[in-house]
Protein backbone atom coordinates (compact mmCIF):
# COMPACT_ATOMS: atom_id res chain seq x y z
CA UNK A 1 0.00 0.00 0.00
CA UNK A 2 1.05 3.55 -0.71
CA UNK A 3 0.09 5.50 2.39
CA UNK A 4 -0.24 9.26 2.90
CA UNK A 5 0.00 10.53 6.47
CA UNK A 6 -1.25 14.08 7.09
CA UNK A 7 0.50 16.07 9.84
CA UNK A 8 3.97 17.06 10.92
CA UNK A 9 4.43 16.85 14.68
CA UNK A 10 5.68 14.38 17.26
CA UNK A 11 2.41 12.48 17.13
CA UNK A 12 2.77 12.00 13.39
CA UNK A 13 6.39 10.88 13.82
CA UNK A 14 5.16 8.18 16.22
CA UNK A 15 2.33 7.20 13.83
CA UNK A 16 4.79 7.13 10.92
CA UNK A 17 7.11 4.79 12.88
CA UNK A 18 4.20 2.45 13.58
CA UNK A 19 3.06 2.49 9.93
CA UNK A 20 6.57 1.91 8.62
CA UNK A 21 6.73 -1.32 10.66
CA UNK A 22 3.75 -2.71 8.74
CA UNK A 23 4.61 -5.15 5.96
CA UNK A 24 1.54 -3.76 4.16
CA UNK A 25 3.19 -0.37 3.67
CA UNK A 26 5.32 -0.19 0.54
CA UNK A 27 5.69 3.59 0.42
CA UNK A 28 4.94 6.25 3.03
CA UNK A 29 4.41 9.94 2.26
CA UNK A 30 3.91 12.57 4.94
CA UNK A 31 2.47 16.07 4.43
CA UNK A 32 4.12 18.22 5.57
CA UNK A 33 6.20 15.96 7.88
CA UNK A 34 9.36 17.23 9.56
CA UNK A 35 13.10 16.52 9.66
CA UNK A 36 12.66 13.38 11.77
CA UNK A 37 9.80 11.94 9.75
CA UNK A 38 11.95 12.46 6.64
CA UNK A 39 14.10 9.50 7.74
CA UNK A 40 11.19 7.07 7.27
CA UNK A 41 8.81 8.82 4.86
CA UNK A 42 8.94 11.08 1.85
CA UNK A 43 7.88 14.49 3.11
CA UNK A 44 5.70 16.64 0.87
CA UNK A 45 5.47 20.40 1.44
CA UNK A 46 1.68 20.68 1.63
CA UNK A 47 -0.05 22.11 4.70
CA UNK A 48 -2.62 20.10 6.65
CA UNK A 49 -5.44 22.54 5.78
CA UNK A 50 -4.70 22.58 2.03
CA UNK A 51 -7.34 19.95 1.28
CA UNK A 52 -7.45 20.48 -2.51
CA UNK A 53 -3.68 20.15 -2.85
CA UNK A 54 -3.60 17.08 -0.59
CA UNK A 55 -6.32 15.34 -2.60
CA UNK A 56 -4.60 16.25 -5.88
CA UNK A 57 -1.33 14.84 -4.53
CA UNK A 58 -3.06 11.61 -3.47
CA UNK A 59 -4.52 11.25 -6.98
CA UNK A 60 -1.18 11.94 -8.63
CA UNK A 61 0.64 9.33 -6.51
CA UNK A 62 -2.26 6.83 -6.61
CA UNK A 63 -2.36 6.64 -2.81
CA UNK A 64 -4.15 3.57 -1.40
CA UNK A 65 -4.70 4.74 2.14
CA UNK A 66 -4.78 8.07 3.99
CA UNK A 67 -4.22 8.64 7.72
CA UNK A 68 -4.93 12.01 9.34
CA UNK A 69 -3.16 13.02 12.59
CA UNK A 70 -4.16 16.54 13.74
CA UNK A 71 -7.45 17.95 15.01
CA UNK A 72 -7.77 21.02 12.76
CA UNK A 73 -8.11 19.18 9.43
CA UNK A 74 -10.33 16.50 11.02
CA UNK A 75 -12.73 19.08 12.44
CA UNK A 76 -12.55 20.92 9.10
CA UNK A 77 -13.78 17.85 7.20
CA UNK A 78 -10.62 16.52 5.54
CA UNK A 79 -11.83 12.91 5.79
CA UNK A 80 -15.01 13.74 3.85
CA UNK A 81 -12.88 15.43 1.16
CA UNK A 82 -10.64 12.37 0.75
CA UNK A 83 -13.58 9.94 0.85
CA UNK A 84 -15.51 11.94 -1.73
CA UNK A 85 -12.46 11.62 -3.98
CA UNK A 86 -12.48 7.85 -3.46
CA UNK A 87 -9.68 7.39 -0.90
CA UNK A 88 -9.88 5.04 2.07
CA UNK A 89 -9.14 7.34 4.98
CA UNK A 90 -8.52 6.73 8.68
CA UNK A 91 -10.13 9.36 10.90
CA UNK A 92 -13.60 10.64 11.80
CA UNK A 93 -15.76 12.47 9.27
CA UNK A 94 -16.64 16.09 9.97
CA UNK A 95 -19.98 15.20 11.56
CA UNK A 96 -18.16 12.98 14.09
CA UNK A 97 -15.01 15.07 14.64
CA UNK A 98 -17.36 17.68 16.16
CA UNK A 99 -16.95 15.58 19.32
CA UNK A 100 -13.68 17.50 19.70
CA UNK A 101 -14.56 20.52 17.56
CA UNK A 102 -17.35 21.83 19.79
CA UNK A 103 -17.31 21.60 23.56
CA UNK A 104 -21.01 22.65 23.61
CA UNK A 105 -21.79 19.67 21.33
CA UNK A 106 -19.85 17.21 23.46
CA UNK A 107 -21.32 18.48 26.73
CA UNK A 108 -24.87 18.27 25.34
CA UNK A 109 -24.16 14.74 24.11
CA UNK A 110 -22.94 13.67 27.54
CA UNK A 111 -25.95 15.23 29.22
CA UNK A 112 -28.41 13.60 26.81
CA UNK A 113 -26.85 10.14 27.22
CA UNK A 114 -26.03 10.36 30.94
CA UNK A 115 -22.27 10.16 30.47
CA UNK A 116 -20.57 11.42 33.65
CA UNK A 117 -19.02 14.88 33.28
CA UNK A 118 -18.91 18.26 35.06
CA UNK A 119 -22.19 20.22 35.33
CA UNK A 120 -22.25 23.10 32.83
CA UNK A 121 -24.12 25.85 31.00
CA UNK A 122 -23.56 27.05 27.42
CA UNK A 123 -23.59 30.72 26.37
CA UNK A 124 -23.35 32.53 23.05
CA UNK A 125 -23.76 35.91 24.58
CA UNK A 126 -21.18 37.55 26.88
CA UNK A 127 -23.83 39.49 28.86
CA UNK A 128 -25.75 36.33 29.74
CA UNK A 129 -22.51 34.56 30.73
CA UNK A 130 -21.58 37.47 33.02
CA UNK A 131 -25.03 37.53 34.58
CA UNK A 132 -24.77 33.80 35.28
CA UNK A 133 -21.34 34.23 36.85
CA UNK A 134 -22.54 37.12 39.04
CA UNK A 135 -25.69 35.43 40.30
CA UNK A 136 -25.39 31.63 40.14
CA UNK A 137 -21.76 30.52 40.02
CA UNK A 138 -19.61 28.80 42.63
CA UNK A 139 -15.86 29.39 42.49
CA UNK A 140 -13.43 28.20 41.29
CA UNK A 141 -15.20 27.80 37.97
CA UNK A 142 -14.02 26.73 34.51
CA UNK A 143 -14.53 28.70 31.28
CA UNK A 144 -14.04 26.92 27.95
CA UNK A 145 -14.04 28.37 24.46
CA UNK A 146 -16.38 26.19 22.40
CA UNK A 147 -14.05 25.51 19.47
CA UNK A 148 -10.46 24.39 18.88
CA UNK A 149 -7.86 26.53 20.63
CA UNK A 150 -4.62 24.49 20.54
CA UNK A 151 -5.50 23.02 23.95
CA UNK A 152 -5.33 26.52 25.44
CA UNK A 153 -8.98 27.64 25.46
CA UNK A 154 -9.67 26.56 29.05
CA UNK A 155 -9.51 29.08 31.89
CA UNK A 156 -9.78 28.11 35.55
CA UNK A 157 -11.05 31.13 37.46
CA UNK A 158 -10.66 31.47 41.22
CA UNK A 159 -13.11 34.34 41.69
CA UNK A 160 -15.63 36.56 39.94
CA UNK A 161 -13.04 39.12 38.84
CA UNK A 162 -10.98 36.45 37.05
CA UNK A 163 -14.10 34.98 35.49
CA UNK A 164 -15.23 38.39 34.21
CA UNK A 165 -11.81 38.93 32.68
CA UNK A 166 -12.02 35.42 31.16
CA UNK A 167 -15.37 36.09 29.49
CA UNK A 168 -13.89 39.25 28.00
CA UNK A 169 -10.82 37.37 26.70
CA UNK A 170 -12.82 34.54 25.16
CA UNK A 171 -16.00 36.20 23.90
CA UNK A 172 -15.14 39.87 23.40
CA UNK A 173 -11.40 40.08 22.66
CA UNK A 174 -11.66 36.75 20.80
CA UNK A 175 -8.28 35.59 22.09
CA UNK A 176 -9.02 32.16 20.64
CA UNK A 177 -10.66 33.52 17.49
CA UNK A 178 -14.04 32.17 16.42
CA UNK A 179 -13.57 29.29 18.90
CA UNK A 180 -14.84 31.86 21.41
CA UNK A 181 -18.17 32.65 19.71
CA UNK A 182 -19.71 30.29 22.22
CA UNK A 183 -18.52 29.33 25.63
CA UNK A 184 -19.11 26.58 28.13
CA UNK A 185 -19.01 27.42 31.83
CA UNK A 186 -18.53 24.34 33.95
CA UNK A 187 -18.13 23.05 37.44
CA UNK A 188 -14.54 22.83 38.73
CA UNK A 189 -13.54 19.25 39.49
CA UNK A 190 -10.57 17.88 41.38
CA UNK A 191 -8.68 14.63 40.97
CA UNK A 192 -5.99 12.92 38.98
CA UNK A 193 -6.13 13.15 35.19
CA UNK A 194 -5.81 10.16 32.89
CA UNK A 195 -5.71 10.08 29.08
CA UNK A 196 -7.32 7.02 27.55
CA UNK A 197 -7.01 6.56 23.79
CA UNK A 198 -9.24 4.16 21.92
CA UNK A 199 -9.82 2.82 18.43
CA UNK A 200 -13.44 3.04 17.28
CA UNK A 201 -15.13 1.50 14.22
CA UNK A 202 -18.56 3.09 14.46
CA UNK A 203 -19.87 0.60 17.00
CA UNK A 204 -17.00 -1.27 18.70
CA UNK A 205 -14.44 0.48 20.88
CA UNK A 206 -11.05 -1.01 21.82
CA UNK A 207 -9.09 0.73 24.54
CA UNK A 208 -5.38 1.42 24.19
CA UNK A 209 -3.01 1.56 27.13
CA UNK A 210 -3.66 4.55 29.44
CA UNK A 211 -1.34 7.54 29.86
CA UNK A 212 -0.87 10.61 32.01
CA UNK A 213 0.01 13.95 30.46
CA UNK A 214 1.78 16.98 31.99
CA UNK A 215 0.10 20.01 30.47
CA UNK A 216 1.69 22.86 32.41
CA UNK A 217 4.96 24.38 31.23
CA UNK A 218 6.81 24.31 34.56
CA UNK A 219 7.94 21.81 37.17
CA UNK A 220 5.37 21.10 39.87
CA UNK A 221 2.54 21.79 37.40
CA UNK A 222 3.17 25.52 37.40
CA UNK A 223 3.04 28.01 34.54
CA UNK A 224 0.87 28.11 31.47
CA UNK A 225 -0.97 25.25 29.80
CA UNK A 226 0.91 23.77 26.85
CA UNK A 227 0.18 21.09 24.28
CA UNK A 228 1.90 18.64 26.68
CA UNK A 229 5.42 18.59 28.17
CA UNK A 230 5.75 14.85 28.62
CA UNK A 231 3.86 11.83 29.84
CA UNK A 232 3.96 8.21 30.84
CA UNK A 233 2.09 5.03 30.02
CA UNK A 234 0.42 3.08 31.53
CA UNK A 235 -1.07 5.16 34.35
CA UNK A 236 -0.90 3.25 37.65
CA UNK A 237 -4.01 5.17 38.72
CA UNK A 238 -6.08 3.69 35.90
CA UNK A 239 -6.99 0.63 37.95
CA UNK A 240 -9.23 -2.30 37.05
CA UNK A 241 -12.04 -0.68 39.03
CA UNK A 242 -11.69 2.62 37.14
CA UNK A 243 -11.45 0.85 33.81
CA UNK A 244 -14.56 -1.25 34.51
CA UNK A 245 -16.51 1.90 35.40
CA UNK A 246 -15.33 3.69 32.24
CA UNK A 247 -16.14 0.72 29.99
CA UNK A 248 -19.68 0.66 31.31
CA UNK A 249 -20.52 4.35 31.74
CA UNK A 250 -18.18 6.28 29.42
CA UNK A 251 -16.49 4.48 26.51
CA UNK A 252 -19.22 2.33 24.95
CA UNK A 253 -21.97 4.84 25.84
CA UNK A 254 -20.07 7.57 23.95
CA UNK A 255 -19.65 5.42 20.85
CA UNK A 256 -23.31 4.35 21.01
CA UNK A 257 -24.43 7.96 21.50
CA UNK A 258 -22.54 9.10 18.39
CA UNK A 259 -24.09 6.28 16.36
CA UNK A 260 -27.56 7.08 17.71
CA UNK A 261 -27.09 10.72 16.67
CA UNK A 262 -26.34 9.62 13.09
CA UNK A 263 -22.66 10.52 13.54
CA UNK A 264 -20.91 7.13 13.64
CA UNK A 265 -17.34 7.65 14.82
CA UNK A 266 -14.52 5.88 12.97
CA UNK A 267 -11.02 6.68 14.20
CA UNK A 268 -9.42 7.44 17.54
CA UNK A 269 -11.39 8.81 20.48
CA UNK A 270 -9.15 10.22 23.17
CA UNK A 271 -11.00 10.36 26.49
CA UNK A 272 -9.57 13.03 28.80
CA UNK A 273 -10.73 11.82 32.22
CA UNK A 274 -10.57 13.14 35.74
CA UNK A 275 -10.68 10.61 38.55
CA UNK A 276 -12.78 12.65 41.00
CA UNK A 277 -13.75 11.59 44.52
CA UNK A 278 -17.19 10.80 43.04
CA UNK A 279 -15.74 8.61 40.31
CA UNK A 280 -14.33 9.10 36.79
CA UNK A 281 -15.69 12.08 34.81
CA UNK A 282 -15.04 13.17 31.22
CA UNK A 283 -13.00 16.40 31.02
CA UNK A 284 -12.94 16.45 27.25
CA UNK A 285 -12.99 14.34 24.13
CA UNK A 286 -10.43 14.53 21.36
CA UNK A 287 -11.05 13.00 17.95
CA UNK A 288 -7.44 11.87 17.33
CA UNK A 289 -4.33 10.48 18.94
CA UNK A 290 -2.91 12.70 21.70
CA UNK A 291 0.37 14.49 21.32
CA UNK A 292 2.52 13.33 23.15
CA UNK A 293 0.24 10.40 24.17
CA UNK A 294 0.92 8.72 20.82
CA UNK A 295 4.63 8.86 21.61
CA UNK A 296 4.23 6.63 24.70
CA UNK A 297 1.34 4.44 23.57
CA UNK A 298 2.26 3.52 19.98
CA UNK A 299 5.79 2.21 20.72
CA UNK A 300 4.06 -0.37 22.97
CA UNK A 301 1.44 -1.44 20.38
CA UNK A 302 2.06 -5.01 19.21
CA UNK A 303 -0.48 -5.14 16.37
CA UNK A 304 0.12 -4.10 12.78
CA UNK A 305 -1.36 -0.58 12.98
CA UNK A 306 -2.52 -0.66 9.36
CA UNK A 307 -4.69 -3.71 10.16
CA UNK A 308 -6.22 -1.78 13.06
CA UNK A 309 -6.81 1.32 10.91
CA UNK A 310 -8.54 -0.79 8.25
CA UNK A 311 -10.71 -2.54 10.83
CA UNK A 312 -11.85 0.86 12.14
CA UNK A 313 -12.95 1.90 8.66
CA UNK A 314 -14.62 -1.41 7.84
CA UNK A 315 -16.49 -1.89 11.12
CA UNK A 316 -14.42 -4.99 11.92
CA UNK A 317 -12.64 -3.94 15.07
CA UNK A 318 -14.29 -6.80 16.97
CA UNK A 319 -12.00 -9.11 14.99
CA UNK A 320 -8.82 -7.40 16.23
CA UNK A 321 -7.08 -8.62 19.35
CA UNK A 322 -5.50 -5.33 20.39
CA UNK A 323 -2.27 -5.93 22.31
CA UNK A 324 0.23 -3.75 24.15
CA UNK A 325 3.60 -4.85 25.50
CA UNK A 326 3.69 -5.50 29.20
CA UNK A 327 6.20 -2.72 29.83
CA UNK A 328 6.14 1.05 30.33
CA UNK A 329 7.12 4.18 28.44
CA UNK A 330 8.00 7.72 29.47
CA UNK A 331 8.28 10.69 27.10
CA UNK A 332 10.04 13.93 28.03
CA UNK A 333 9.44 16.85 25.67
CA UNK A 334 12.42 19.02 24.81
CA UNK A 335 11.05 22.46 24.08
CA UNK A 336 12.41 25.87 23.13
CA UNK A 337 12.86 28.01 26.24
CA UNK A 338 9.94 30.43 26.43
CA UNK A 339 7.33 28.03 25.02
CA UNK A 340 4.31 28.38 24.99
CA UNK A 341 4.64 32.17 24.74
CA UNK A 342 7.68 33.41 22.85
CA UNK A 343 10.80 31.57 21.81
CA UNK A 344 13.58 31.58 19.25
CA UNK A 345 14.04 28.85 16.68
CA UNK A 346 16.52 27.85 14.00
CA UNK A 347 19.19 26.40 16.37
CA UNK A 348 21.12 23.33 15.17
CA UNK A 349 20.39 20.11 17.09
CA UNK A 350 23.30 17.86 18.04
CA UNK A 351 23.31 14.22 19.11
CA UNK A 352 20.34 12.85 17.17
CA UNK A 353 22.49 10.05 15.71
CA UNK A 354 22.65 8.35 19.14
CA UNK A 355 19.02 7.25 18.68
CA UNK A 356 19.59 5.57 15.34
CA UNK A 357 18.88 1.86 15.24
CA UNK A 358 17.53 1.76 18.81
CA UNK A 359 14.24 0.03 19.59
CA UNK A 360 14.10 1.00 23.28
CA UNK A 361 14.72 4.75 23.06
CA UNK A 362 13.19 7.05 20.44
CA UNK A 363 13.55 10.68 19.56
CA UNK A 364 10.29 11.83 18.00
CA UNK A 365 10.57 15.14 16.17
CA UNK A 366 7.87 17.71 16.86
CA UNK A 367 9.23 21.03 15.60
CA UNK A 368 12.32 20.49 13.47
CA UNK A 369 13.37 21.18 9.90
CA UNK A 370 16.41 21.12 7.64
CA UNK A 371 18.11 24.49 7.18
CA UNK A 372 19.69 25.61 3.92
CA UNK A 373 22.93 23.88 4.88
CA UNK A 374 21.06 20.58 5.40
CA UNK A 375 21.42 20.63 9.19
CA UNK A 376 18.50 19.70 11.43
CA UNK A 377 17.42 22.81 13.36
CA UNK A 378 14.71 23.69 15.89
CA UNK A 379 11.49 24.88 14.31
CA UNK A 380 8.83 25.13 17.00
CA UNK A 381 7.91 25.37 20.65
CA UNK A 382 7.95 21.66 21.26
CA UNK A 383 11.06 20.45 19.43
CA UNK A 384 11.59 16.77 20.30
CA UNK A 385 9.93 14.07 22.38
CA UNK A 386 12.41 11.67 23.93
CA UNK A 387 10.63 8.40 24.69
CA UNK A 388 12.18 5.44 26.48
CA UNK A 389 10.77 2.02 27.24
CA UNK A 390 11.49 0.11 30.42
CA UNK A 391 10.33 -2.97 32.25
CA UNK A 392 8.43 -0.68 34.61
CA UNK A 393 7.63 3.03 34.87
CA UNK A 394 10.59 3.93 37.08
CA UNK A 395 13.06 2.27 34.73
CA UNK A 396 11.44 3.90 31.72
CA UNK A 397 11.64 7.29 33.45
CA UNK A 398 15.34 6.87 34.22
CA UNK A 399 16.04 5.74 30.65
CA UNK A 400 14.12 8.72 29.22
CA UNK A 401 15.88 11.30 31.38
CA UNK A 402 19.27 9.73 30.57
CA UNK A 403 18.49 10.01 26.88
CA UNK A 404 17.47 13.68 27.15
CA UNK A 405 21.18 14.32 27.80
CA UNK A 406 22.14 12.87 24.43
CA UNK A 407 20.71 15.80 22.52
CA UNK A 408 21.57 19.47 22.74
CA UNK A 409 20.45 22.74 21.19
CA UNK A 410 20.90 26.31 22.32
CA UNK A 411 17.64 27.07 24.16
CA UNK A 412 16.74 23.52 25.22
CA UNK A 413 14.07 23.47 27.95
CA UNK A 414 12.35 20.56 29.66
CA UNK A 415 10.46 19.70 32.79
CA UNK A 416 12.44 17.66 35.31
CA UNK A 417 9.47 16.05 37.04
CA UNK A 418 7.75 14.09 34.28
CA UNK A 419 6.42 10.93 35.88
CA UNK A 420 6.85 12.18 39.46
CA UNK A 421 3.35 10.84 40.18
CA UNK A 422 4.74 7.32 39.66
CA UNK A 423 6.31 7.61 43.12
CA UNK A 424 2.90 8.26 44.64
CA UNK A 425 1.28 5.18 43.14
P1 LIG B 1 -9.40 20.37 28.39
O1 LIG B 1 -8.76 21.01 27.18
O2 LIG B 1 -10.87 20.48 28.41
O3 LIG B 1 -8.85 19.00 28.71
O4 LIG B 1 -8.87 21.23 29.62
C1 LIG B 1 -7.49 21.48 29.81
C2 LIG B 1 -7.14 21.24 31.25
O5 LIG B 1 -7.93 22.11 32.09
C3 LIG B 1 -7.49 19.84 31.72
O6 LIG B 1 -6.47 18.95 31.42
C4 LIG B 1 -7.66 20.07 33.20
O7 LIG B 1 -6.42 20.12 33.85
C5 LIG B 1 -8.29 21.44 33.27
N1 LIG B 1 -9.76 21.33 33.34
C6 LIG B 1 -10.63 21.28 32.32
N2 LIG B 1 -11.90 21.16 32.75
C7 LIG B 1 -11.83 21.15 34.10
C8 LIG B 1 -12.81 21.05 35.14
N3 LIG B 1 -14.12 20.99 34.89
N4 LIG B 1 -12.36 21.06 36.43
C9 LIG B 1 -11.05 21.15 36.70
N5 LIG B 1 -10.09 21.26 35.78
C10 LIG B 1 -10.46 21.25 34.49
N1 LIG C 1 -1.67 15.86 25.02
C1 LIG C 1 -2.98 16.37 24.95
C2 LIG C 1 -3.55 16.42 23.60
O1 LIG C 1 -3.05 15.87 22.65
O2 LIG C 1 -4.59 17.03 23.47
Amino acid sequence: MKILLVGGGGREHAIACAISKSPKCTKLYCAPGNAGIAAIAECVPIGVMEFDKLVAFAKEKEIDFVVVGPDDPLVGGIVDEFENAGFRTFGPRKNAAILEGSKAFSKDLMKKYNIPTAAYETFDDAEKALEYLRTKADFPIVLKADGLALGKGVLICEDLAQAEAGVKEIMEDKKFGSAGNRMVIEEFMTGREVSVLSFVDGKTVKIMSSAQDHKRAGDGDTGLNTGGMGNFSPSPFYTKEVSDFCDKYIFQPTVDAMAAEGRPFHGVIFFGLMLTPKGPRVLEYNARFGDPEAQVVLPRLENDIVDVFEACIDGKLDQIDLKFSDNAAVCVVLASDGYPVKYEKGFPIEGLDKFEGRDDVFCFHAGTKFDDAGRIVTNGGRVLGVTALGADLKTARKNAYDATEWVSFENKYMRHDIGKAIDEA
